[in-house]
Formats: structure tokens, C-alpha cells, sequence
């Protein structure tokens, strides 16, 4: 596949077969993000795959999160919530929770490692989309949570970027509106 024709047919798929994905393919896929540029080649990505009962782990986490959120469990709302954030982990076979350790070197800046793994996220998702694979990122409140962190044993300097659903794709989506170029680009020359 073209490249740009790569970048502008990818989507964020929803729905996704409950369907095992081959462990070739997920290597693929966390390789392709691998050579996302990175100052001082720090190499701050970090990965973690997620998949059968390790959704389970994953699931029990977005418990605690929602638990300790103070939300009033008694409630509808409460209760609402709490189904939906241990549900999620589930929505796909495999999870790519994708981090960044941030370098401290004196020279690598913070805001570059996580830019470095944003780039990296971006090339997994389009390395998936090349690979016949569907993929969605993810976040929410969750992702930024301590808890999270913990969970994959990161320190409180690293963050955990993304959630990234993988699996084989059970629904489309359209291309969301683009605005016009001539709003997004100011030529100085
Ligand atoms: C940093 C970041 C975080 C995101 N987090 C979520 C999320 O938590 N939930 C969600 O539904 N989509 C999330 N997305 C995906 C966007 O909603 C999606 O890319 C957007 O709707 C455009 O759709 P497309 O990817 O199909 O072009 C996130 C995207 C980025 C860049």
C-alpha cells in the first residue's frame, strides 16, 4: 500500500472480531514503531501486549481506578460506569498499551520523549492498517491514572500514551470532515 494512500485510508475501527492475532503480526506492528524518529535515539518507547486473561489484569485495574475515582457505586451512574470501564478492556483481543520512559540525561527534553512515542503510535497504527489489521487508540482518564502506571511498573516521570485495540476489523467507518487545506497552512516567503 502507497503510503499516503496508508495514512488517509486509516480509521479508528470500533468493533472488532473476537479473533486472535498472530504474535508475528503484533511483533510487526510494535516494530514499525520502533523507527518513529527519537532525539539523542533514546529509544523511549515501551510496550506491553495484552491479550486472552490478560485482559483480566487489565480489567481489574480499570476497577480500581473507577473505585477510587470516589464515584458513588450505589448509584445507576455509578453503577453504569464501573460496567463500562471494566468492559473495555475487552472490546478487542489484543491491547498494545503503549508507554514512554523518559530519559534523564540532561539533554533528552520531556516534551520530545513523548513526542517520539506519539510518532511511534502513529507508525504502529498505519503498520497495522498495512497489515490487513484494524486499530483504534485509546485513552480516557485511565490512561494518565497512577494506578495504570503501576501496573506496568513505570515510574511517576513516565506516562502511558496510548491503549492501542487491536484485532480484525468487524465494522467501517467513514473519513471524518476534513478542513480545507487553505485554513490549516500560512505560507511565509
Ligand atoms: C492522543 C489521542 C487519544 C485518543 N483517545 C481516544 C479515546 O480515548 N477514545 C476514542 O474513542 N478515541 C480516541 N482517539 C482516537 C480519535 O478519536 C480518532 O483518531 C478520531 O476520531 C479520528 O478518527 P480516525 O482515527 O478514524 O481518523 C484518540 C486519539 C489521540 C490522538
Amino acid at each position: 500500500m502507497d503510503v499516503l494512500d496508508a495514512i488517509k485510508s486509516r480509521r479508528s475501527i470500533a468493533k472488532m472480531k473476537d479473533l486472535p492475532v498472530p504474535k508475528e503480526l503484533i511483533e510487526q506492528v510494535i516494530e514499525a514503531g520502533t523507527w518513529a524518529p527519537n532525539r539523542y535515539l533514546t529509544e523511549p518507547w515501551r510496550f506491553f501486549v495484552i491479550q486472552s486473561n490478560g485482559r483480566n489484569e487489565l480489567s481489574k485495574v480499570m476497577e480500581n481506578i473507577v473505585i477510587q475515582s470516589g464515584i458513588d457505586l450505589e448509584s445507576e451512574e455509578g453503577k453504569r460506569k464501573l460496567e463500562k470501564e471494566k468492559n473495555k478492556p475487552f472490546r478487542a483481543p489484543v491491547i498494545i498499551a503503549v508507554a514512554a520512559e523518559v530519559t534523564e540525561n540532561g539533554k533528552a527534553l520531556r516534551i520530545e520523549e513523548l513526542g517520539a512515542v506519539y510518532a511511534a503510535i502513529e507508525n504502529m497504527l498505519l503498520a497495522a492498517h498495512g497489515l490487513g489489521l484494524a486499530a483504534y487508540w485509546k485513552t480516557g482518564n485511565a490512561c494518565y491514572n497512577p494506578l495504570m502506571k503501576e501496573f506496568f511498573h513505570l515510574k511517576e516521570k513516565d506516562e502511558v500514551l496510548a491503549l492501542i485495540n487491536l484485532g480484525y476489523a468487524d465494522s467501517e467507518k467513514n473519513p471524518p470532515h476534513k478542513r480545507p487545506l487553505q485554513e490549516l497552512i500560512k505560507w511565509i516567503e
